[in-house]
């Protein structure tokens, strides 16, 4: 994307309002994440640590009960965690969109409201758009400053942006009749006076294009946003970060850092001497494919989990040195 390098650090310095940290499920995403969020809230920056994974990790790593509901940390200012589960993403959904998808869909089809809403709900992306909405509204309402997504263990978390498409691709044939009609009169406006009245469905429709849209110029926004990837040095590993950056890559989303973690820095025995060469093959990879264009910071291997404020600091030391 940007030919200029962006290191970690740039993170204290900047405006960034939201940090998303990706990657496939077990590298290390929510222990980054929690390192992360850890150290720029140290730096005065009100941040909210936000996990949409199905499994409450937050409440594991910083060893409280975290849940549904913002939960300041013990011993660290500044620093609030919440765990948002796909049900709740849901509702919130519905209770947001939930009318103005049933009025259009009512307007060429006799269905059920709970019908269409259940099966418009299950489109795939709905809940990652609808999250970055909540991020966005989180953000705009000013009570934090910065919010670090630990998404959830998907290497497609961003199949979104498209909200009006996206909703009536998922109708099918009705609605292609329908976007048919609606880009016919779209471009009739000026000679056809549309009814007056209640919200037309065309200004339903062009509410989320807006919507959309705006979901996408912030997220696309360098200074608003930055993208971590996490990986391990492992064939896999490799493999699946090359398939989530190029998915970054084509959503024009700016990533600047990768984060190898799991790294053996010393090995004390014939077996860690094998995996530490091996390890240092993928390095190399990772270094031949990314290390011009992003910034990678490797993450040792420690001998225990990582869990409790000390040990994420240790995590933040190693980050941001
Ligand atoms: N560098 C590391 N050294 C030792 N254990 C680690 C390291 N990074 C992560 N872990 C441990 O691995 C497990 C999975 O990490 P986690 O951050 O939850 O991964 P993800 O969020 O990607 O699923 C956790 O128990 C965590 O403490
Ligand atoms: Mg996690």
């Amino acid at each position: 994307m940007s030919a200029e390098k962006k290191y970690l650090s740039d993170l204290e310095r900047g405006s960034k309002q939201l940090v998303l940290v990706g990657g496939k499920g077990g590298v290390g995403k929510t222990t980054c994440a929690a390192a992360i969020a850890l150290h720029l809230a140290a730096s005065k920056r009100k941040t909210l640590i936000l996990s949409s994974d199905p499994t409450p990790s937050l409440s594991d790593i910083f060893e409280i009960t975290v849940g549904a509901r913002e939960t300041p940390i013990p011993h660290a200012p500044n620093l609030t965690a919440l765990e948002i589960s796909s049900e709740i993403v849901l509702e919130k959904w519905k209770d947001r969109f939930g009318r103005e998808i049933y009025n259009v869909v009512s307007s060429f089809a006799d269905l059920d409201y709970d019908f269409v809403l259940d099966y418009v709900g299950g489109a795939p992306g709905i809940e990652e758009e609808y999250m970055l909405y909540y991020i966005m509204e989180l953000v705009k309402e000013g009570r934090y400053d910065l919010v670090v997504w630990d998404t959830a263990p998907a290497g497609h978390t961003l199949r979104l942006l498209h909200l009006p498409e996206l909703f009536l691709r998922h109708l099918e044939g009705a609605t292609k009749f329908y976007l048919n009609l609606y880009s016919y009169l779209e471009r009739a406006r000026e000679t056809v006076k549309l009814k007056k009245g209640k919200q037309s469905i065309l200004e339903i429709i062009s509410g989320w294009q807006a919507l959309s849209n705006e979901i996408a110029a912030f997220i696309r926004d360098e200074r608003l946003t930055e993208y971590i990837v996490v990986t391990i040095p492992e064939a896999l590993g490799v493999k699946q970060t090359e398939r989530i950056i190029q998915d970054f890559d084509a959503q024009r989303l700016p990533v600047h850092s990768l984060i190898v973690n799991h790294v053996i820095e010393k090995a004390d025995c014939a077996f860690h001497q094998t995996r530490k060469e091996m390890q240092a093959h993928y390095i190399r990879l990772l270094t031949e494919e990314y290390g011009e264009r992003l910034h990678l910071t490797l993450l040792p291997l420690y001998p225990y989990e990582i869990k409790g404020i000390e040990r994420i600091q240790d995590v933040s030391y190693l980050l941001f040195r």
